[in-house]
C-alpha cells in the first residue's frame, strides 16, 4: 500500500489525488528497492560540510529516515487572504481566500524542523502564499505568524526586510540573481547586508555554500555564465547566507535535471534533518513528495488537502535517473530541462 495518503487529524484518510500514482507506487517499500537511497556517494553533493546524507535508520528500509520530533509552530495564519488589484478591472484577483494554518484548523501550524511541500495546480495560489509567509508581500487581510513575529496588512516594509534578512532564506521561482555580480557576490550579499562577519569571513563562507551546491569552480562566474540550474543553484546558496531557521523555496528544482534535482533534494533533507532548517517548498514534481513530512495541495486559493509522511525518504540518484529516462522514453518525450 503507498504510504503518502491523505491524513487529517480526525483520522479520516485517503490516497492523495492529483498525486502521480506510478510514481508514487514506484517508490514505495516492496515495489522496486532500487529507487531508493542509500546515502551512497552517489548522492553526495560536493565536498562541502553538506556533501553527503544524513543517516538513516538500519531497521528501515533503505531510504527511510527514523520518526523525528517536530519543535514548536513556526508558522501560523489565520484567515489570510490575499487579492491583487488589476488596472482597468474592477474586480480584483482573489488569489488566496481563507488560509488557515492553526491549532483550530484541520490544516496544523508548520512546526519547527517540519520539511512541508506545496503542490497544486497552476494558478491555484502556492506563489502567493509562499510570498506571505516568506513576508515578501502582505496579506491583504487576516494574520501571520512568523517565528513569534506578527505581519498584517498594515506591517511596514522595513519590519518585513529586517526579518527576512534574519531568519529567512528564499529561493525564487527566477532565480533574482543580480547580474553583475559573480556567484560569489551574489552568495555574499546577504551577509553583507545582515553585517555580522568581516569581507573574509563573509568571503569563505560564500565559497563554502557554493562548495556545498557543487559550484566551487563557478565561484568567479556572472550569472550570464551560468546555466538556468546553476543559477538555480547559486540561488540557494544565497539563500542559507545568513543560516536561516527557515527556508522558503519556489520550485527549487524546476530548471534542474534528474541528477541535480536529487542533490538539491538530499541537500535540502541534510539541512532539515541534521540542522533542523524549516523547509517550505513549492513543487510540481510528485515525485519528490517522499522526501516531505506534509504535503499541503493549493487549489482556488484554499488549502484543499493535505497528507502526512510518517517517515521521510529520498530517491537514489542512479536509480531513480534509471527510472525517469524509462518512463520518458515510454512517453516518448524528454521532460527534464538542463
Ligand atoms: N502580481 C499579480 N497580479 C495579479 N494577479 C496575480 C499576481 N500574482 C498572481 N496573480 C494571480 O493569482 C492567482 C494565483 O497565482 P500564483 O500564486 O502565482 O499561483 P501558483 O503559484 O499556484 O501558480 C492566479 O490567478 C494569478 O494569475
Ligand atoms: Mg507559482
Amino acid at each position: 500500500m503507498i504510504e503518502l495518503t491523505a491524513v487529517r487529524t480526525d483520522g479520516w484518510r485517503r490516497p492523495i489525488e492529483g498525486a502521480d500514482p506510478t510514481t508514487i507506487a514506484t517508490v514505495a517499500p516492496g515495489t522496486d528497492p532500487a529507487l531508493i537511497g542509500e546515502g551512497s556517494e552517489g548522492s553526495a553533493l560536493g565536498s562541502g560540510s553538506l556533501a553527503s546524507l544524513p543517516k538513516q535508520d538500519p531497521t528501515l528500509p533503505p531510504g527511510y529516515y527514523p520518526l523525528k520530533t517536530l519543535g514548536e509552530p513556526v508558522i501560523l495564519t489565520s484567515h489570510v487572504t490575499k487579492n491583487y488589484s488589476i488596472v482597468g478591472r474592477s474586480e480584483p484577483v482573489r488569489a488566496l481566500i481563507d488560509i488557515d494554518l492553526s491549532p483550530d484548523s484541520e490544516f496544523y501550524p508548520i512546526r519547527k524542523g517540519e520539511f512541508v511541500m506545496l503542490r497544486g495546480p497552476s494558478g491555484g495560489g502556492k506563489t502567493s502564499l509562499l510570498n506571505v509567509l516568506g513576508t515578501l508581500d502582505r496579506p491583504s487581510s487576516g494574520r501571520v505568524e512568523i517565528l513569534g513575529d506578527v505581519i498584517t496588512s498594515a506591517s511596514p516594509d522595513n519590519f518585513l526586510s529586517a526579518l527576512r534578512l534574519r531568519k529567512i532564506g528564499f529561493v525564487f521561482q527566477t532565480f533574482n540573481l543580480l547580474a553583475n555580480l559573480s556567484a560569489k557576490e551574489n552568495v555574499a550579499l546577504p551577509m553583507s547586508l545582515l553585517g555580522k562577519l568581516n569581507a573574509k569571513e563573509r568571503d569563505e563562507r560564500a565559497k563554502k555554500l557554493l562548495d556545498m551546491v557543487g559550484l566551487r569552480d563557478r565561484v568567479e562566474h556572472l550569472p550570464s555564465e551560468l546555466s538556468g540550474g546553476e543559477q538555480q543553484r547559486v540561488a540557494i546558496a544565497r539563500a542559507l547566507a545568513n543560516d536561516p531557521p527557515l527556508l522558503l523555496l519556489d520550485e527549487p528544482t524546476g530548471d534542474l535535471d534528474t541528477r541535480h534535482t536529487i542533490r538539491i533534494m538530499d541537500l535540502l533533507m541534510r539541512l532539515n534533518r541534521e540542522h533542523g532548517t524549516t523547509l517550505l517548498m513549492v513543487t510540481h514534481h510528485p515525485d519528490l513528495e517522499c522526501y516531505a513530512d506534509r504535503v499541503l495541495f493549493v487549489r482556488d486559493g484554499e488549502l484543499v488537502m493535505q497528507a502526512v509522511n510518517r517517515h521521510q525518504r529520498c530517491l537514489d540518484e542512479v536509480a531513480y535517473g534509471r527510472y525517469v529516462a524509462e518512463r520518458e522514453r515510454k512517453a516518448g518525450q524528454p521532460q527534464g530541462r538542463g
